[in-house]
C-alpha cells in the first residue's frame, strides 16, 4: 500500500473511524490500586509527591477499599508501614501486623475486592534495606525464610494473591513452598521478576517510609541498563512456581514490557511506579500538561507495550472518569 491509494488519514477523520480502529483499550479490569496502610485511628495523611494518595489507618482503608470496589476496580496493592521497626524486620510477619489487621478487616467489610500484599521487609526494618543485614550486606538466604514467613501470615489474614518485591534469588521458589506447605496452595504469587534499581521510587519511600538509612539497592534490585537480565529473571521466577510476573517500572521500561510479553505466557503486570505519578501530578499542577490525558496516555502506553495489569496509583481516578 502507498500513497495515494493509501491515505491513513481517512481513518482518522472523525472520533467514530478512530473508535472503530483502536488497538488498544484500558480498562478498570486491568487495574490494581495500591494503599499504604499506617497504624492508628481515623488518620488520613496526604503523601506530598503523590497528590490525591494518603497514608491510612485501617478504617480509612477500609472505607477507600469500599469506594474502589464500588468503582469494579478488582484488587489492591497493600503496603504497611508498622509502628515500630527493628533489625528482623519482626513487624512484617506479626500475627497483628499491621497489613494483616488490615486484611482481616477488608475481607470481612469488603469481600468482592482482591487484596494483594507487597512481601518485603524495608517498610520493616530498621536499616531500611529489603532484607536480613550481615555487616554492610543484605543476606539473601537468611532473608529468604522472613519473606516466607510474612507471605505466609499474609495468607493466614485472608490475602488472595502474595507479591514479593525485594528481589532476593530464589524468593519466588520460597514463598511458593511455605505458601504449599501451609496449605495455601491456592494462593497466587505475583513476582516482582524484573524490579529495576530505580529513581522513580522516590516519592514511594516517602509514602512507605522505606527509604535506606545508608547506602542503596543496587546489589539486589536490577541495572536499569540489563534487558537480556530481566528476561532471565523473569525465566527464574516462571521456573519458581510464578503466577503473574512483573516489570517495573512501567513508562522507562516499555521495551522490556514488550519482549516480556513477546517471550512468556504468563499474565504480565507492570508496575506504573510513584515517579512516573509524580512527574505528571506536578506538571498537571503547573499547567504544563493536561493531567488527564497524560493518564491515558501513559496506561495505554503500557497496555500498547504488553502489559496485561497496571499498578497504578490513578486506578481510582481512572475509574470514576470511565464511570461517568
Ligand atoms: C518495596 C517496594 C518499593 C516499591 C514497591 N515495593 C520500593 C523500593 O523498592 O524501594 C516502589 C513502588 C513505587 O515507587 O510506586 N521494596
Amino acid at each position: 500500500m502507498q500513497f495515494p491509494e493509501y491515505r491513513p488519514r481517512r481513518l482518522r477523520k472523525n472520533e467514530n473511524f478512530r473508535r472503530l480502529v483502536r488497538e488498544t483499550q484500558v480498562s478498570v479490569d486491568d487495574l490494581i490500586y495500591p494503599l499504604f496502610v499506617v497504624p492508628g485511628k481515623n488518620v488520613k495523611k496526604p503523601i506530598q509527591a503523590m497528590p490525591g494518595n494518603f497514608q491510612m489507618s485501617v478504617d480509612n482503608i477500609v472505607r477507600e477499599a469500599e469506594l474502589a470496589c464500588k468503582l469494579k476496580i478488582p484488587a489492591l496493592l497493600l503496603f504497611g508501614i508498622p509502628s515500630h521497626k527493628d533489625e528482623l524486620a519482626t513487624g512484617a510477619f506479626a500475627k497483628d501486623g499491621i497489613v494483616q489487621q488490615a486484611v482481616k478487616k477488608i475481607k470481612k467489610e469488603v469481600p468482592d475486592i482482591l487484596i494483594v500484599t507487597d512481601v518485603c521487609l524495608c517498610e520493616y526494618t530498621s536499616h531500611g534495606h529489603c532484607g536480613m543485614l550481615e555487616k554492610e550486606t543484605v543476606d539473601n538466604d537468611s532473608t529468604l525464610e522472613v519473606l516466607t514467613e510474612t507471605a505466609v501470615s499474609h495468607a493466614r489474614a485472608g490475602a488472595d494473591m502474595v507479591a514479593p518485591s525485594a528481589m532476593m534469588d530464589g524468593q519466588v521458589a520460597a514463598i511458593r513452598e511455605g505458601l504449599d506447605e501451609n496449605n495455601f496452595a491456592d494462593v497466587p504469587v505475583m513476582a516482582y521478576a524484573a524490579k529495576h534499581a530505580s529513581c522513580f521510587y522516590g516519592p514511594f519511600r516517602e509514602a512507605a517510609e522505606s527509604a535506606p538509612k545508608f547506602g542503596d539497592r543496587k546489589s539486589y534490585q536490577m541495572d536499569p541498563a540489563n534487558g537480556d537480565e530481566a528476561m532471565r529473571e523473569i525465566t527464574l521466577d516462571v521456573a519458581e512456581g510464578a503466577d503473574i510476573i512483573m516489570v517495573k517500572p512501567a513508562l522507562p521500561y516499555l521495551d522490556i514490557i514488550c519482549r516480556a510479553k513477546q517471550e512468556f505466557d504468563l499474565p504480565l503486570a507492570a508496575y506504573n511506579v510513584s515517579g512516573e505519578f509524580a512527574m505528571i501530578k506536578a506538571a498537571a499542577a503547573n499547567g504544563w500538561l493536561d493531567e488527564e490525558r497524560a493518564m491515558l496516555e501513559s496506561l495505554t502506553a503500557i497496555k500498547r507495550a504488553g502489559a496485561d495489569i497496571i499498578i497504578t496509583y490513578w486506578a481510582k481516578q481512572f475509574a470514576e472518569l470511565q464511570s461517568k
